[in-house]
């Protein structure tokens, strides 16, 4: 943290490796000064491993300015060279440092050229000197007012407050303080202070009216609300985020609306296959929707990892719609997938939590998840509000394509409708018999997760989940590919978890993941499944069963991925990890 005050000297700095509470700690032991602005940063290293001295904020060589950087910048070396050969020296390892002597540099230069400070110009011309990624934000003792950044594909906003203003990577930073909030696009520097913000491009040129919105988030949202974690918390908002995700979708003639729409219905009618880009949680949620858009449209749906995208030669054409899932908006291996698509004629679709994003904002259209804000690191009530909106998606195609009667697409958003009521079952019913599962489990060194149909897509989400907060060694596998390799991992106890789909209407997979259940349990396996209530051939062989209410085979992912969600967080709370803040994860991954 870096804070300035009229009449200060050097900006006052204070940086702590590890958590924000080690910081917290140590400015309770040892208060900063009172300031007029300030600047702050947590750092997921990049470059320099994570220690206090390589930690944000970095000062210019007189100690003047302050900067704090998301982003990796690419020509940092040649940029450390070149100041080194001008008697540079430098404390730490990081690229921030080198932007920090460099903006200092420019500073002076602006200076003796026209005899007074100009931090805004300053970080302009320092913009146009960096290649790669960066949000940059500075301080300057000698404008103890203002604040400046600049971005370049990596994320900034502004939230405009009363009396007060503020910066952030996204609205989550400030929705607790003001819910008005402003955009910086691609290439732009700001300029705040308590009562004013100025946007320009790198150049200068002034934007006149930079765009404004309110962001709908509650902001008590974001807020613990007597909960013990934020994890806990937003998986006990399943059932709302599904709920509020399906609100309004319906007008009053019975079509389906999407929210933001830059492409015309003809170019929807159009499309002949749909390619899912995102990363993660986001990705599975995409693979659910595959089975489901197929289904119900009858056009191919592919779904790539977006760093994986990316970096090949995709076969697009203008009638292929690519939809970008993303919690936060601002995955950067996403955005530049969804760059990479736009480039190439295709229309971009963006399936997100964040509004104003800059996904959301790059894409031809948007259909926001309505979540609230996600705060724990692992995601999960995004997960169910990804699906359920990639499920209008696919819907609202179907209605356009006419894949589907009337009635049917009606039929199918009541059974959506009837999610969350599901979904609060598991909660009010699961929950202990999760919790003992946790308990008994706690010491297990792997899990391996198996799930068919929409069952492999939430197999691989709850190995995910245990893996990222339990730091438990855990793998997701298609069921069917158990005798393909994974079952010789099977030993006495290994724990394997069965996702089993219903067995109604001579369901032929739920025969077949109950045969790949005898197979496992036959070479001692401890057996957990996720099934649909009274399933006797469950009951026969799985040590532990959460159960699910009985639902359509497409729907059950939004309810078996419950107690998974659940499991992966007792499992490590009864290890006393941080559920919120794993280990080596952030929340938005705004870097390549
Ligand atoms: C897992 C998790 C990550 C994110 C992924 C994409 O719990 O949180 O796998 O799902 O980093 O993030 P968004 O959805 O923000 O693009």
């Amino acid at each position: 943290m870096a804070l300035t005050a009229p009449g200060m000297d050097h900006v006052a700095v204070r940086k702590k490796a590890g958590r924000l509470a080690n910081l917290v700690q140590d400015i309770e032991r040892d208060p900063m000064p009172e300031a007029t602005v300030g600047i702050g940063h947590t750092r997921w290293a990049t470059n320099g491993v994570p220690n206090d001295t390589n930690a944000h904020p970095h000062t210019s060589r007189d100690g003047k300015v302050a900067i704090i950087h998301n982003g990796i910048i690419e020509n940092a070396s040649q940029l450390r060279l070149d100041l080194q050969t001008e008697g540079y020296r430098f404390v730490s390892e990081t690229d921030t440092e080198v932007a920090a002597k460099l903006l200092g540099k420019i500073s002076d230069k602006i200076i003796e050229e026209t005899g007074k400070p100009d931090l805004f110009k300053a970080i302009r011309r320092l913009a146009r000197m960096l290649e790669g990624a960066f949000t940059i934000l500075a301080t300057d003792v000698r404008q103890p007012d203002i604040v400046v950044g600049a971005r370049h594909d990596s994320p900034l906003v502004v939230g405009l407050g009363d009396g007060e203003n503020f910066l952030g990577s996204d609205v989550a930073a400030f929705v607790a303080y003001t819910k008005r909030a402003m955009e910086i696009d691609q290439d732009q520097a700001v300029m705040v202070s308590a009562d004013k913000v100025v946007v320009s491009d790198f150049m200068g040129n002034i934007v006149e009216h930079p765009k404004t919105y309110t962001v709908d988030w509650d902001a008590s949202a974001a807020e613990k609300g007597g909960w013990d974690s934020f994890m806990d918390k937003e998986i006990h908002e399943d059932p709302a985020a599904v709920q509020r995700t399906l609100l309004g979708r319906l007008d009053e003639n019975g079509n389906i609306n999407l929210d933001e729409v830059r492409i015309d219905e003809h170019d929807f009618k159009a499309i002949d296959k749909i390619i899912v880009i995102a990363c993660g949680t986001a990705a599975y949620a995409g693979m659910v929707a595959k089975y489901a858009i197929e289904h119900w449209v009858r056009i191919p749906v592919e779904v790539e990892l977006a760093h994986e995208f990316r970096y090949r030669d995709p076969i697009l054409t203008p009638r292929t719609l690519v939809v970008a899932i993303s919690q936060s908006g601002e995955t950067m291996d996403t955005l530049m997938a969804l760059r990479h698509a736009r480039e190439q004629g295709s229309k971009v679709l963006a399936i997100c939590n964040t509004q104003g994003a800059s996904i959301p904002r790059e894409s031809d259209a948007v259909l926001y998840t309505h979540a609230g804000p996600e705060v724990a690191v692992a995601s999960t009530k995004a997960f169910v509000a990804q699906i359920t909106a990639a499920y209008v998606l696919g819907l609202y195609l179907a209605q356009v394509k006419g894949a589907m009667y009337r009635d049917e697409i009606a039929q199918t958003l009541e059974s959506l409708k009837d999610m969350p009521r599901k979904i609060q079952w598991v909660l009010d019913t699961q929950t202990k018999t999760v919790q003992e599962a946790a308990e008994q489990m706690v010491d297990a060194k792997s899990f391996l997760f198996l799930g068919r149909h929409v069952g492999y897509p939430v197999a691989m989400e709850g190995a995910l989940k245990l893996k990222e907060i339990a730091y438990t060694f855990t793998e997701g596998f298609a069921a069917g590919e158990l005798k393909h390799g994974p079952i010789a991992l099977v030993d006495e106890g290994e724990p394997v978890v069965f996702i089993v789909p219903p067995a109604r209407g001579r369901n032929v997979l739920h025969a077949k993941v109950i045969s790949g259940i005898e197979e496992v349990k036959a070479r001692g396996a401890y057996i957990i499944a996720v099934a649909e209530e009274n399933d006797p051939d469950v009951e026969r062989y799985a040590d532990v069963v959460f159960w699910r209410p009985a639902c359509p085979t497409l729907m059950s992912p939004l309810v078996d991925v419950v107690p998974l969600q659940l499991f992966a967080m007792d499992m490590a709370k009864l290890k006393n990890y941080d559920v919120d803040k794993p280990r080596n994860l952030a929340k938005s991954v705004t870097v390549e």
